[in-house]
C-alpha cells in the first residue's frame, strides 16, 4: 500500500525464500490470556461487538505486538463472521462458545443459503484490515483469514461447537447432495471474503480446516479438502506487487499432509502430533510448514518452553521454510511472560538453522 514492508521474514519463509531467522507468530496471539484484551473486550461489552467495531478490532490486534517480537499481525475477527452474515443469527454466550438461532436443518433453509456480499455484511472486518495496514506502517505483514467450507459448515449444521458434530455426520450420511450443497455456497462466499480481504490489504491469508480432522479418509477429500482446493484456486494470487502466500491448516489432518500440499496453498499448518521433520521429509519440497508447539508447553515455567521451542526448530532443522508457531490456538490460562520467553527462544536461537 503506502509503506514498505520493513519486516517480511514471514512473507519469505511461506514462499521458502531464505530468512535471517525463523517468523514466529500464535494462533490467537489476541485473547483473554492477555489482562488487556480482557479490558477492551469488557469496553465493547461483547466478543461479536468487539469483532464489528473496526477501532477496538484494531486496538485488540495490535496488543500481542506491543509485548512481544511478533513477526506477523492477524487481524481480530473470527470465523463464523461468514454465517452471520449469512444471518443466521450467532451469539456467543458467556463461557459457552458460539451458537446459532438457526441452525440449517431443514432442506429449504439449505436451498436459501447464499453468499454474503462483503463489501456490505462483511464491510466491518475490512474496514479493520485498511485501520490496522495503516497503524502497522508496514512494520509486520498482516494475515487475513476464513474458516474453510467445511469447518464453517459444521457449526453451521450442528448451531453449536461439538465433540462428534453428530448431526453433520448424519447428514454426510444419510443425504451428501445438501451438504455439497452448502459446502458450494460457503466455497463462493469465503474466496469472496479472502479476495476482499486480499483488497483490504491482507498480506497472507489462513484457512482454518479446525474440523477436517473429523472425517474419514475418504470424506475428507469429497467434503473439505475438495472445496479447499476450489478456494485456493480462486484466490488473487498477488496484490500490492507482491505474492499474497496462503497457509492451509487442518487440525488432525497428520494423515493427509502430502494431499494437503497438493491443495495449491503454499503452506500448511502442523499441528503438534505430528513432528516437525517427518512432516518437512513428506511435504517440504512442495511447501513451507507452520507450526507445531504443543500450545499445552506454555503453561510450564518459562525453561520448559525454551526447551521444547528448541527441540521444535531442531525437528524441523536448518534451511528455508519454515514459520514457527502453536500446533493450534493458543490456551486462555497462559501466562504472557512464557510467551515472551518462546519468542526470545526462537528469535536467538533460529539464526543458526539460516
Ligand atoms: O489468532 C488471532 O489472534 C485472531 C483471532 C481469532 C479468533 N478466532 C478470536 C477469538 C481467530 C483466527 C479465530 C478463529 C476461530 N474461531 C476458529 C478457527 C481456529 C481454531 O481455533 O481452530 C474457530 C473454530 C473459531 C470459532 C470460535 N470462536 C470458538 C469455538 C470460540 C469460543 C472459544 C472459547 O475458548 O471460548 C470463539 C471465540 C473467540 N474467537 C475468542 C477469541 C479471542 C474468545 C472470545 C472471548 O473473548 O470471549
Amino acid at each position: 500500500m503506502m509503506f514498505k514492508l520493513r519486516n517480511d521474514t514471514l512473507i519469505r519463509a511461506l514462499l521458502r525464500e531464505p530468512t535471517p531467522y525463523t517468523p514466529i507468530w500464535l494462533m490467537r496471539q489476541a485473547g483473554r490470556y492477555l489482562p488487556e484484551y480482557n479490558q477492551t473486550r469488557a469496553r465493547a461489552g461483547s466478543f461479536l461487538t468487539l469483532c464489528k467495531t473496526p477501532d477496538l478490532a484494531t486496538e485488540v490486534t495490535l496488543q500481542p505486538l506491543a509485548r512481544f517480537a511478533l513477526d506477523a499481525a492477524i487481524v481480530f475477527s473470527d470465523i463464523l463472521t461468514i454465517p452471520d452474515a449469512m444471518g443466521l443469527g450467532l451469539t456467543f454466550a458467556e463461557g459457552e462458545g458460539p451458537r446459532f438461532e438457526r441452525p440449517l436443518r431443514a432442506e429449504w433453509e439449505i436451498n436459501n443459503l447464499a453468499a454474503p456480499d462483503p463489501s456490505t455484511h462483511l464491510r466491518y472486518v475490512l474496514d479493520t484490515i485498511s485501520q490496522v495496514r495503516r497503524a502497522l506502517a508496514g512494520s509486520v505483514p498482516l494475515i487475513g483469514f476464513s474458516g474453510s467450507p467445511f469447518t464453517l459448515a459444521c457449526y453451521m449444521i450442528e448451531g453449536r461447537g461439538s465433540a462428534d458434530f453428530a448431526a453433520v455426520k448424519k447428514m454426510l450420511y444419510q443425504r451428501p447432495d445438501l451438504l455439497h450443497h452448502v459446502l458450494a455456497v460457503n466455497t463462493r462466499a469465503v474466496t469472496e471474503y479472502l479476495n476482499a480481504q486480499i483488497e483490504a490489504g491482507a498480506q497472507a491469508l489462513m484457512l482454518f480446516d479446525t474440523w477436517g480432522g473429523i472425517l474419514s479418509e475418504a470424506g475428507f477429500h469429497e467434503f473439505s479438502l475438495a472445496y479447499t482446493c476450489q478456494v485456493m484456486d480462486g484466490l488473487k494470487r498477488e496484490s500490492e506487487g507482491r505474492r499474497v502466500p496462503r497457509i492451509v491448516f487442518t487440525k488432525g489432518g497428520g494423515g493427509w499432509l502430502e494431499s494437503i500440499a497438493r491443495s495449491g496453498c503454499d503452506a500448511v499448518g502442523i499441528d503438534w502430533t505430528v513432528d516437525l521433520g517427518t512432516a518437512r521429509a513428506r511435504i517440504g519440497e512442495r511447501v513451507a510448514l507452520q507450526g507445531n508447539l504443543d500450545p499445552g508447553v506454555l503453561l510450564a515455567s518459562g525453561a520448559v518452553v525454551e526447551r521444547e521451542a528448541l527441540r521444535v526448530l531442531a525437528s524441523f532443522g536448518a534451511g528455508a521454510g519454515h514459520v514457527f508457531n502453536l500446533g493450534h490456538g493458543i490456551w486462555q490460562t497462559t501466562p504472557p511472560e512464557h510467551v515472551s520467553s518462546l519468542v526470545e527462544t526462537v528469535r536467538a536461537a533460529s539464526t543458526t538453522y539460516h
